[in-house]
């Protein structure tokens, strides 16, 4: 579908980016991990503590059908893990918005509510463990993305004219 689905490591920026493009193009945005948590009126760290993770996975996949089934036009940024849902290709144009892990750490740490960030991503308790998840990921980012944004360094406003060309048009 027409869609523009951002994937990529947790704290990359994949939230602030849909949004900043929402605001410049008039098109609407929605994050999963919102999705999600509406669905089940439950914060991802609680359904992570309560349920587990497995759980959220199937909660990704639900939501992957959903927006495939139902989402026209929209800009998606996506959680950290949701670029291994089957269906991802249906939903739109796969765009990887990649960075150092160190760049995504520093990211994160730097940020005004950086307490709030961490507290929020539960696969981020420990710097070792997400470098890991980071390494395990890269490949595969890599490997179902239609495009590939490298976002260190620029400011939103030149992201934003990378990725015009590959936006949804009204038809
Ligand atoms: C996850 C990333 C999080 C959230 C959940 C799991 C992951 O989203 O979906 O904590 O597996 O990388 P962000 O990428 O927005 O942090």
């Amino acid at each position: 579908m027409d869609n523009i689905v951002l994937i990529g490591f947790m704290g990359v920026g994949k939230g602030t980016l849909a949004r900043a493009l929402a605001g410049k193009t008039g098109l609407y945005a929605v994050d999963t991990d919102d999705l999600i948590e509406s669905l089940t009126n439950m914060k991802i760290r609680k359904i992570f503590k309560k349920k587990g993770e497995r759980y959220f996975r199937e909660l990704e996949r639900q939501t992957a059908q959903w927006l495939a089934q139902n989402v026209r036009q929209t800009i998606i940024s996506t959680g950290g893990g949701f670029y291994q849902v089957e269906n991802l290709k249906e939903i739109g144009t796969v765009v990887y918005l990649r960075a150092d892990f160190d760049w995504i750490y520093k990211r994160i740490i730097k940020s005004k509510n950086a307490e709030k960030k961490l507290k929020k991503r539960p696969l981020f308790k420990s710097y070792k463990k997400a470098k890991n998840l980071y390494r395990e990921r890269v490949e595969g980012y890599e490997r179902v993305a239609d495009l590939i944004i490298d976002v260190e360094g620029k400011e939103l406003d030149q992201l934003i004219e990378e990725l015009k060309p590959h936006l949804p048009t009204s038809k």
